[in-house]
């Protein structure tokens, strides 16, 4: 399974601070925001990532992340010249992704919660049985998301049956908006080539969704109470973002989200590893809670 980080767009909605950065490079209390979305395909167990970015943005980004043998990963990098929408993600990977089935996060998507990898888990096994997955979260601006309708299938309490997916609708017909967090079958870069523009001139991601739902081919998770997902792309939503995770890691005493952690206790990076990134990361407090990895005081 291989997964794709699309990390692109101008952010001009936050502007002055993008304007010599990228989006998800800004912080997100104490570490850079990719390393959120980084982590949730790390907690999917997917390994070979490539990340999409803007022609500026994308040697930025291989700047701080390199080749990720720090995070036991293998990380290549594409560029997507405008932002001509999410689904060109997969034309535009399509060397990289090969015959295999693929994950995609959004840069700016946060997602923290107990059982998350459960769930993980589930999409990536119904994506190598030929299904996609989009994950539902419940939101009070549903006009400014995709959304997707849905019922509880009556023969089987856990699952839902889609009936319809809209980006950005007038007349939302739920509260439940598709998050940034995509899982698809093998052949996903043909069915993209067939992603035709919007009326908003972008390839999106609710128009692929759209052809797995009319295949049949396409399932959904809710994201309900205990999850928390976030998209960081405004003011509001950056300083919310940053409240929380400084709320929980205070309170917990932990870091989340950190690719070094979770690569250590996936065994994918050893001791010595985790030593080097810890000393790259000097005096600071995210290095100091590394320590308490590599000391085995913070099991998984
Ligand atoms: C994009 C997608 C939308 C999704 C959202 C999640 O919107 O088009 O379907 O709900 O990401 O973050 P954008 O944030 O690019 O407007």
């Amino acid at each position: 399974m291989k997964g794709i980080v699309l990390a692109g767009g101008a952010g001009t909605r936050l502007y002055p601070l993008t304007i010599v950065t990228s989006k998800q490079l800004l912080p997100v209390y104490d570490k850079p925001m990719i390393y959120y979305p980084l982590s949730t395909l790390m907690m999917a167990g997917i390994r070979e990532i490539l990340i999409i970015s803007t022609p500026e943005d994308t040697p930025r980004i291989e700047n701080l992340l390199g080749d990720g043998s720090k995070f036991g990963l293998e990380l290549s990098y594409a560029i997507q010249e405008k932002p001509e929408g999410l689904a060109q993600a997969f034309t535009i990977g399509r060397e990289f992704i090969g015959d295999e089935p693929c994950a995609m996060v959004l840069g700016d998507n946060i997602f923290y919660g107990n059982g998350l990898s459960k769930k993980l888990d589930d999409a990536r096994e119904d994506a190598k049985n030929g299904k996609a997955t989009i994950f539902g979260y419940y939101v009070e601006d549903p006009k400014r998301f995709g959304i997707m309708e849905f019922e509880k299938d009556p023969n089987n309490k856990n699952a839902l049956n889609v009936k319809s997916v809209e980006e950005k609708p007038k007349n939302p017909k739920s509260n439940y908006a598709i998050v940034g967090l995509y899982f698809y079958p093998k052949g996903v870069s043909s069915m993209a080539d067939d992603v035709k523009p919007s009326a908003r001139g972008e390839l999106e991601i609710t128009t692929l969704n759209d052809m797995y739902l009319k295949e049949g081919r396409l399932n959904a998770q809710l994201l309900g109470r205990g999850f928390t997902w976030m998209d960081a792309g405004t003011f509001d939503s950056l300083r919310k973002a940053t409240e929380f995770v400084s709320m929980i890691e205070q309170y917990q005493g932990m870091t989340i989200s950190s690719p070094e952690e979770i690569a250590y206790h996936m065994g994918w990076i050893d001791e010595a590893k985790l030593k080097e990134s810890i000393k790259a990361y000097g005096k600071s407090p995210y290095g100091k809670r590394l320590e308490a990895v590599l000391e085995g005081k913070v099991v998984l």
